[in-house]
């Protein structure tokens, strides 16, 4: 398998719209609200836009998962804090016709040489709802260490959900 990441860029609008209108009832569950308006490129562009503003202000990083010849996910590393934290906030979807091969582990290790070399961080979290073991399972083989537990956390798909939080170090810091 051929994993990469390839940092969002506008003339992914098109690309981008397509796989959440494909991947719109894969990821109700999983990932926040999205009307209409938010599947079409239009829309899509000026989020990108946002993205990329976001990259060169050092405020989030994010990517297209890329595999074979084609697009199959999104993964991004939210809520860059600088200071005495140097930490981010790992996310990250693949295409419901794409799971099961490996791409989200292999696509977080890739997010992981990101977090920890080009942008230098020192630690990624991640929180995960309690009721997803393939994504818990994703977290553990890429050295995800479970913190704990935060009740009522994330408001997804019309409820409020549990979540396990989940902590990565840079290499050569003991897990
Ligand atoms: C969760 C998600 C990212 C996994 O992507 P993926 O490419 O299928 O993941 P991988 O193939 O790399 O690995 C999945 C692992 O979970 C395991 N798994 C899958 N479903 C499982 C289940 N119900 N119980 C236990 N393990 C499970 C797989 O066996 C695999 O582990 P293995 O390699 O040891 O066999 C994908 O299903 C997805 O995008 N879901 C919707 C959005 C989402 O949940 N995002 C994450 C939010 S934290």
């Amino acid at each position: 398998m051929d994993v990469a990441l390839h940092e969002l860029h506008v003339g992914q609008a098109d690309t981008l719209a397509q796989l959440y209108r494909e991947n719109r009832s894969h990821l109700q569950k999983w990932e926040p609200a999205r009307d209409d308006a938010f599947l079409e490129p239009d829309h899509q562009r000026k989020l990108l836009a946002e993205a990329q503003r976001l990259r060169e202000e050092g405020r989030r990083w994010a990517a297209l998962i890329h595999e074979g010849d084609e697009y199959v996910g999104f993964l991004a590393l939210n809520h860059i804090v600088r200071g005495a934290l140097q930490s981010c906030q790992l996310g990250y979807w693949v295409a419901e016709r794409h799971c099961g091969r490996g791409i989200a582990s292999g696509a977080v290790a890739l997010g992981l040489d990101v977090a920890f070399g080009m942008l230098g961080l020192h630690r990624v979290e991640a929180s995960v709802r309690t009721d997803n073991p393939g994504s818990v399972r994703v977290l553990q083989k890429n050295g995800f260490r479970r913190i704990g537990l935060a009740l009522s956390h994330v408001f997804l798909d019309s409820s409020w959900h549990d979540q396990w939080l989940y902590e990565r170090h840079e290499p050569g810091i003991a897990q």
